[in-house]
Parts: structure tokens; sequence; C-alpha cells
């Protein structure tokens, strides 16, 4: 949810403000701006609806150079997308840049009397006004004194009129990382603004200031102690957030997930076994729980419904998956022998932290799989798997999913283990088959042509099903949501015995019903399904096991999977449910990579 960025060194700021706010856009793309602190130390604003692009072109008519400035790509929350709504917001002496939200700004307004200072409707220009109001020609002591006034999550970068060429930055909760390097000084949202200058950054700890001089970055504590970040290292290059001749990032990331589940899974094993010593996971929490509960949004989420249905038979001990908004504002039956798994690509997503510190309160164990080092979920976890998907960039994630799935996968093998459901040979064979799923997915990414002829059955509908039973019924809810995130098809993921009692209502000619036939135990019930609603004229597309029994007229199209156990279709099948959604949304014309009103990283409520 909104990208942020703030700059002050010997290069043009604009230019530098403006690239990283493109690598930045996938949080958001409602609007942006930058601030540019001139030669004369005047602040000039540039601030335009729409995309990044609009305010390239709007910078094109800049001849002066600046060597200081913030810039915003915006996530609408508080306020439509108007040009006034558009960060940055300036205050007097104050111009800032937010990300979050100021939930008591109403309180706020009326404590400062700041009705009819106003230019805008968002929460972020009433902070601005407030940091003035405390402000009195010493930053650090007006930004300590300023979070003392504000609930809610935020990360600022602001600038002081009487202070040309410095920044200053905080954060709680919202994410915010920071560097030194020869090209000046940075702070972003995250990382992928900053790689093309430097590997060596730290993440802004929570309620600390930052203050960024041409020459030196600095950390102090509220008390304005000044204190040592803590330094890491960006483990991929800039390549990696590039699309590198794929025409969308959507497509590169599908392309990417053999890789990325290799780089996941092989350095976790040991002797043909999944080993988590060198991420400091006791077998303990795995060994002695008596119960699992999975926590996280969207996609992430969906990787939890498929680990439910993989562990519960195997550990027979029960799973549950809750979605994160909900369970943290439920009492959720869990205690100190519950391991709560937390799911989160981004480590960031405001529920499923919220989620997470819940858990934990409640005495449970917290176990995260995340993918971006140095997250606020990933540091508050008692422990943390990290998958290895490098940086996903498309709003629609794909190799997030397929690389937590990886993870979530060896848990599964681990406990089996531990807890003596499996002896070592079939805990050898189960990572056999895992491994066996890469070339499986290969193959499917290999028939991206002929998934992308056979989405002209798709883009001119209105809605798709999706269907299935058991796992297939858990691959169908991310099947499901892709296609509807991208392509703007109302989409809905059906247990496949369940869709008589309601929603074959909808079925009627040519409506387009996706089938995944991939379990065997199940398959006869899902093939009686399918003739359920092929008798009701829907267009049926069957992925199945390229040797499974298919009657001639089953199905109009029918795509073959490569024969893995069955506990492992989803590697495959997810390739071809992606690039089902892919070539729709292309087909459509759509913006692949940044869909309507949604956003890569949600860190709002
Ligand atoms: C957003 C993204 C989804 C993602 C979800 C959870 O909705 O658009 O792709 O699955 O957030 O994000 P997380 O970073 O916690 O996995």
């Amino acid at each position: 949810m909104c990208g942020i960025i703030g700059y002050t060194g010997p290069l043009d700021s604009k230019r530098i403000l403006l690239e990283g706010l493109s690598q930045l856009e996938y949080r958001g793309y409602d609007s942006a701006g930058v601030a540019l602190c001139m030669e004369n130390s005047r602040i000039r604003l540039i601030r335009h609806t729409g995309k990044v692009s609009n305010l390239k072109e709007g910078c094109r008519k800049i001849a002066e150079t600046s060597h200081c400035g913030l810039g915003h790509t915006r996530w609408a929350t508080h306020g439509g997308v108007t040009t006034e709504n558009t960060h940055p917001h300036q205050a007097g002496r104050i111009t800032l840049v937010h990300n979050g939200i100021i939930e008591n700004y109403h309180q706020l307004t009326l404590d400062f009397h700041l009705e009819g200072k106003l230019q805008s409707e968002t929460d972020s220009e009433v902070a601005a006004w407030v940091l003035e109001s405390l402000y009195e020609g010493r930053p650090l002591e007006a930004i300590s004194k300023f979070v003392s006034y504000l609930k809610g999550s935020y990360s600022f970068c602001m600038m002081f009129e009487d202070h040309p060429g410095e920044i200053y930055a905080i954060r709680s909760i919202s994410p915010l990382v920071a560097a030194y390097t020869r090209s000046g000084s940075f702070v972003a949202s995250d990382l992928t603004a900053l790689i093309p200058y430097t590997k060596q950054y730290f993440v802004v700890p929570e309620n600390h200031i930052v203050r960024l001089t041409s020459y030196k970055v600095h950390l102090y504590d509220l008390h304005q102690k000044e204190t040592i970040p803590e330094m890491m290292e960006v483990s991929w290059n800039t390549d990696a957030a590039m699309k590198n001749g794929f025409p969308h990032f959507m497509l590169k990331e599908i392309h990417e997930q053999p890789e990325a589940l290799k780089n996941t899974i092989l350095p976790r094993m040991v002797r043909g076994l999944p080993d988590f010593t060198d991420d400091q996971i006791p077998d303990s929490i795995l060994e002695q729980c008596s119960q699992i509960h999975i926590v996280a949004c969207g996609t992430a989420m969906h990787a939890g419904m498929v680990a439910r249905a993989l562990m519960e038979p195997l550990l027979r001990i029960p799973v549950t998956v809750s979605i994160a908004s909900e369970f943290r504002y439920e009492e959720p039956l869990i205690d100190s022998k519950t391991l709560v798994i937390v799911i989160s690509q981004s480590g960031e997503t405001i529920d499923t932290l919220a989620a997470l510190r819940l858990a934990k309160s409640y005495g449970a164990s917290t176990l995260s799989v995340v993918n971006v080092k140095g997250s606020t979920i990933a540091r508050e976890s008692d422990y943390v798997l990290f998958t290895h998907a490098g940086p996903e960039i498309a709003v629609a994630s794909t190799k997030a999913y397929s690389v937590q799935l990886a993870a979530l996968y060896m848990v599964c093998c681990r406990m089996a283990l531990v807890r003596g459901a499996y002896g070592h040979e079939e805990a050898e064979n189960f990572m056999k088959e895992l491994l066996d799923a890469i070339p499986a997915m290969e193959a499917m990414i290999e028939k991206r042509d002929s998934v992308k002829a056979l989405v002209t059955h798709l883009i001119n509908e209105p809605d798709a099903f999706f269907i299935g039973r058991g796992l297939d019924y858990a691959f169908s809810l991310e099947g499901a949501l892709k296609l509807k995130e991208i392509s703007y098809i109302h989409a809905e993921a059906y247990a496949a015995g369940e869709l008589k009692h309601g929603t074959i209502a909808l079925i009627t000619d040519q409506v387009p019903v996706i089938a995944i036939g991939t379990q065997k135990k199940v398959f006869a019930k899902t093939i009686s399904n399918i003739r359920e609603v092929k008798a009701r004229g829907a267009f049926i597309i069957l992925l199945v096991g390229e040797n499974s029994p298919v009657e001639d007229g089953i199905a109009d199209v029918i795509i073959p999977i490569p024969e893995v156990d069955d506990r492992f279709a989803v590697f495959p099948v997810v390739v071809i449910l992606q690039l089902i959604a892919y070539y729709a949304s292309v087909g459509k014309n759509l913006d692949v990579d940044q869909p309507r009103n949604l956003a890569k990283s949600v860190t709002v409520e």
C-alpha cells in the first residue's frame, strides 16, 4: 500500500525518485508525486493522478536540478483519487509522504484546530499539520513528540524547510529500509528501489528516526540518542527486479518458479530429508504441538488451504486455516500446544501481522513462512522459514505461492518424520516426489501456447467456475482468484460436489468451467460433477493426469498434467491456472501486472 522514497546526495534527485517510484509502483498506482528541494532551498511539488508514467511526463519540463527530495506512489485509502489527495503533502515548513493509516486523524483535526487549513481529504495531511504545530526548529525533537500523538500504522519521510538537503523518516508497523551509498543516502518502502545503488541496507527499526544527509545516514531512538543500525545484505541483484525480455513481470515470475522451488528446497535437504537446522527451527515445535493453525491472506491463505488438505490426514492432528483479518478479531482456540503457521510473501500484511501478535499473546509457538528478509512478520515470529522466490513484482502472486507450498510441504514431511507418521524411507520418497514436481512444472510452462489458444473461450464470458474435490478444490481457489484479479472475469471456486446446492443455477450454455481432476481417490466423483454441468451446456476445460481414463465428450478441452503423486499435483496444475489467468488478461488487453484497485502489499486494514 503506497510506496515512499527519499533521496539526498550528489545525483539528480528527480531522476532517482522517479526511477525508485517505478520500482515501488506495484505497491499502489492511483496517483504519484515528488517534492524536490531546489538549489535555492525552495521545495517544489509535482503531483499527478494515475500511474508514475503520468508523473514522469509532468516532470519533463523541470529544468532546474535538485539533489534532495521525496516521492510517493499512492493506493488511495483516505479520500479519492485526486491531485489534492496525492502526496507529498505540505503544511507550513513541513513536506512529507506517508504510507499507512492514521486512525485518530479526526480527533487530531479537532485537537490541533486544523479545520480550514486542510487542502486534501487525507489523514496524511492532518499528520503534516500536527508536525508543523509541534516544530520549533529541531526536527528530531518534533518527530519524537509528533509520534506520541499518532494512532495507527505509518512510515513517513519528511523534509523541513529550514533544513535543506536533509531527509527525516520514521516508521511504526509500515515498512522502511535505508542505505548510505556512494551515490547518496536513500530511504524507501522496500529494497527494490535501492538495489540499483547498493546491496547493503538496514531495516529501519520501529519507532526510530532516520536522518539522511548526502554524506551519511544516522539512526536515533525517540530520546534522540544515536544508535547503530544492523546492516543487511541483499541476496539478489538488479536483474531479479527487471522484466528481462518478458512482456510482463507475471509471465517472468511464472517462468521463474522451477528455479525458485530449487532455491527453497535444496539448501534444506540433508541426506534426502528435510532439515531445518540452518533455519534454527527445532524439531520440538513440530513434535510437541497438538494442533496447527495456519493464518494468512489472499494467495498465501490459499497455500495454507493446500497445506491443510495435505497435513491433516498425514499428521492426524487438527489443522485449521483462518483468514488473518477474521482471526485477529476472533477468540481463537489456540494455546501453548498450538503451532501457528503464518504465511506471507511480503512479511508486512497488516492483518497477518496482527494475527501473529494475537497468536503470540495466547502463548502459541509461531512459525512464519516469509519471502522478504527483515520484514516485520519475519522479525516478530518465533521461527522463520524464508522462501527464496526473489522479488515478486506482479501484483498477482505466482512464484511466491509455489515456494510457500514447497516450504509447507517440507514442514509437513519433517513433522511426519519427527512424529513417527513417516519412517526415513517414506520421508525420502516424499521429498523425491516433491523434487519430481519441478520438471512437471517446467513441462507445464512449455504448454503456454496451448493455454494461450484456449482463453478465447473465456475472455468474452462474464463468469467462470473452477471445480474440484479435496486437494483439487484447494487448487481451484487459487485458480479463481488469479483469474478474477487480473482479467476481471467473475470467477468462483467450488467444491465440485457442492455446486448442485445452488451455484449450478448459474451454469448455462457455454459458461466456462475449469474442472480439476488430479485426485484419484475422488476422480470418479469429480467426473460425475463434470457431467452435471456439461448437461447444462457448460464449456469444460479439464485438467487431468495424462494417464487418467477420460471418456470422449466429457470435456471440451483437456489439459493433460504429467503424472506425479496426487499430493504434488498442485505444482504443475497451478502453472496452468496462472497461465489461464495471464493470457485471459492479455487477451482482454488489461494491465496484467497492475490490475485495478489492487496493491501487492496490503499494509492497511
Ligand atoms: C495482496 C496481494 C496478494 C497476496 C496478499 C497477501 O492481496 O495482492 O497477491 O497474496 O496480499 O500478501 P502477503 O504479502 O501477506 O503474502
